[in-house]
């Protein structure tokens, strides 16, 4: 690292940006199961359900049929309550927790097949819907598809405000860490650190991540007892929300959870609009969220951070997922102004003239460079930023994260994440939403960025 400036390893041939959409391709192909997409073959080899989603968004300008397939094979693990399952299982593949320990079939909601999961991830689902309508070559078998997924989204929808929000049309919460698409971001170290168990009544488990990628990049087993001792106590109650909701020790409302639920409920509603359908009810829980989502306002530390609903208060860590709300357009009154000249203090330069956000600011006590989402730079973060900061009025600054993930996988190659000291990919290799993501900031990013930047602020 000089000056600030990540080392990307760059080669001494510059490789086009025509061979970086190649071997994006090639990584998309590489994990496709004949059905959906892993994330990576060796660490995630199933489908996971906000991969999925930005998987969707990476097929959508060159192959619809795909991008379509990917979605429809998500909510094929869609349960009667509406729910949409962080993990749809592909028979025989070696992961831990498995279908074998998640036991989905105590719930009357789950599907006997295919075999799921039985918590969430982040809702970003209609706005993957919306960019592969956007990009289609083909329009009106586009339109069809929105009218065969609307009615799911919107089940989708209705699980969360039905059974994950407190209050009409307010917050979501999450569950568990694996809910956050972060797992071990420092957000939950309190949350987590509250839950008090007997190590001996755990279930027996055996790790398979720490066997296909680095230790060191991974959670600790200290969160993993944790994680599994979650996911039974819910398997104990045969996943009946109202029951969980009762009795989990981890309750949170997450800015980034929140964020892409309020841009999904605008885009839903934009859906709903193209197929004929009444927008209404979409747009309403989209400005009623996005005002809750206005409340977790850190006016010292000028960004987002948030809510710990059994501790009663705000998260006292500030991540990079603290801006997220940009991309949602809530921030209003020169809030977006004081967030984007605070950028620098989680940022770091890649390449020349490009920079990404890291996990976790590199001046934070708690950065470590290679741990998940403890320091490294993640896609989806900065996805998330560029289509803020586009919304917002500041294309330059946008174009310089988009070139950020372009130049990480043409050095580092495509990995789940990198380190934001060297520039080294980490975690997950060949990894199917990083090439997504890159494809979407090439090219699929001028029909993405085009409704946002005309959007207005929600308030
Ligand atoms: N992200 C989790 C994992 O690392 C599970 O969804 O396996």
């Amino acid at each position: 690292m000089s000056d600030g400036a990540l080392e990307t390893g760059r080669t001494a041939e510059p490789v086009g940006d025509a061979a970086v959409i190649g071997t994006a391709k090639a990584v998309l192909e590489a994990n496709w199961l004949g059905h959906a997409t892993s994330p990576s073959r060796g660490l995630y080899p199933h489908q996971w359900s906000w991969d999925a989603a930005c998987i969707a968004m990476g097929y959508a300008s060159w192959n619809q049929e795909r991008a379509e397939m990917e979605l429809r094979s998500l909510f094929s693990g869609q349960w009667r309550s509406g729910l949409l399952p962080h993990i749809v299982f592909t028979d025989g593949a070696r992961y831990f927790p498995g279908p074998e320990f998640w036991q989905t079939e105590r719930s009357p909601d789950a599907p006997e097949s295919p075999k799921t999961s039985g918590i969430v991830q982040p809702p970003i689902h209609a706005t993957a819907a919306l960019q592969v309508y956007r990009l289609a070559s083909d329009r009106a078998r586009a339109v069809l598809f929105l009218e065969e997924l609307l009615p799911k989204l919107a089940a989708w929808h209705a699980y969360l405000y039905r059974e994950r929000a407190r209050t009409e049309g307010g917050l979501a919460e999450i569950w568990h860490p694996w809910e956050s698409g972060m797992d071990n971001s420092p957000l939950w170290d309190a949350a987590l650190g509250r839950i008090s168990f007997d190590a001996g009544l755990l279930p027996e488990y055996e790790r398979v991540d720490v066997d296909v990628a680095e230790a060191t990049e991974r959670p600790t087993n200290g969160e993993y007892d944790r994680y599994v001792y979650l996911v039974s106590m819910f398997r104990e109650l045969a996943y009946d929300s109202s029951e969980m909701r009762r009795v989990t020790p981890f309750a949170l409302q997450p800015v980034l959870f929140n964020s892409l639920l309020v841009q999904s409920n605008r885009d839903l509603a934009e859906i709903a609009r193209i197929v004929g359908a009444d927008p209404a009810p979409f747009d309403a829980r989209a400005e009623s969220t996005a005002l809750a989502l206005d409340d977790l306002w850190d006016e010292e530390h000028a960004v987002y951070v948030d809510y710990d609903v059994n501790a009663g208060e705000l998260v006292d860590v500030r991540t990079a997922a603290g801006l997220s709300p940009l991309y949602a357009g809530v921030p209003a009154g020169g809030r977006a102004e004081r967030m984007v000249a605070r950028l620098a203090e989680s940022r770091v330069g890649v390449g020349d003239s490009a920079w990404a956000v890291t996990s976790l600011s590199p001046g934070d006590p708690g950065f470590q460079a290679s741990r998940y989402w403890r320091g490294p730079v993640w896609p989806i973060l900065n996805w998330v930023l560029q289509r803020g900061l586009d919304r917002y009025g500041y294309p330059t600054l946008a174009a310089e994260v988009r070139s950020a993930l372009v130049e990480l996988a043409r050095s580092s190659g495509f990995y789940e994440h990198y380190s934001p000291v060297t520039g080294r990919g980490q975690g997950g290799e060949q990894f199917a939403w990083t090439a997504a993501l890159v494809l979407d900031s090439l090219h699929g990013n001028g029909a993405g960025s085009a409704s946002p930047s005309t959007s207005q602020a929600a308030h």
